[in-house]
């Protein structure tokens, strides 16, 4: 009877194991439903007999972003949620623009290693490793220049050029997820306790909130 039962908890074990990583497509497509209320790890599908071009299509992307902002960057993102089609196929794309000067802050993907190209200006860009820990690597980029930033590893970018600089980005997933290093990390809600961040940071209480104050 035990031997039984530890028999089915196996195949049970098994199964799920088998349906949270399909590794190949079962269908066509798997065009996300954004509106449905069914909450599963990603979207549901649309009816195949629904879906059309335009589920599989998205313009702009020749449009550079506002970059009228503190950090004098912007990021045009092309995932799931803009391009509904790309739902299941574990890939998404993007487009960053930069005033002179402007930054794009210290962030990660969770979700997606990153694959990124300049299309105009001079770009400083870099991560830092966890294995080596805390190793910075870091290129200027030039028009065409490729670089990639592996899996969830804190990343930047910065023109460092005289004019405005855009690149293209590719990701491994269709919802990279972002974070911002910053906000994340001072402008929470609610926010994390001051005592975590002054001794994290090791700075005094009006540090903390004098950073705060920007987010
Ligand atoms: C860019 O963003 C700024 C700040 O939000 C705004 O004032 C400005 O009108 C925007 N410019 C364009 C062209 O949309």
């Amino acid at each position: 009877m035990a031997c039984r039962g530890l028999l089915l908890g196996l195949l049970a074990v098994t199964c799920f194991i088998a349906l949270a990583s399909a590794e190949s497509a079962l269908q066509d497509f798997c065009v996300a439903d954004l509106t449905s209320p069914v909450i599963v790890n990603g979207f549901v599908c649309k009816d195949p007999k629904l879906v059309e071009a335009n589920d599989f299509f998205f313009t702009g992307l020749q449009i550079p972003g506002n970059t009228s902002n503190a950090f004098g960057s912007s990021l045009t993102p092309v995932t799931v949620s803009q391009l509904p089609g790309v739902n299941t196929l574990g890939i998404a794309l993007g487009r960053f623009d930069y005033a002179p000067g402007g930054v794009i802050p210290p962030h990660t993907h969770p979700r997606a290693t990153e694959i990124f190209t300049v299309i105009e200006g001079t770009i400083e860009a870099g991560f830092v490793t966890s294995n080596p820990a805390n190793q910075l690597f870091k290129k200027v980029l030039q028009k065409g220049d490729v670089f990639v930033f592996p899996q969830g590893l804190v990343h930047f970018h910065r023109n460092v050029g005289q004019g405005h600089a855009a690149a293209l980005v590719g990701f491994n997933s269709q919802n990279p997820g972002l974070i911002i290093i910053p906000p994340n990390v001072f402008g929470s809600e609610p926010l994390i306790p001051t005592e975590v961040l002054t001794k994290s940071f090791q700075v005094s209480n009006s540090v903390v909130a004098e950073i705060e104050s920007k987010f």
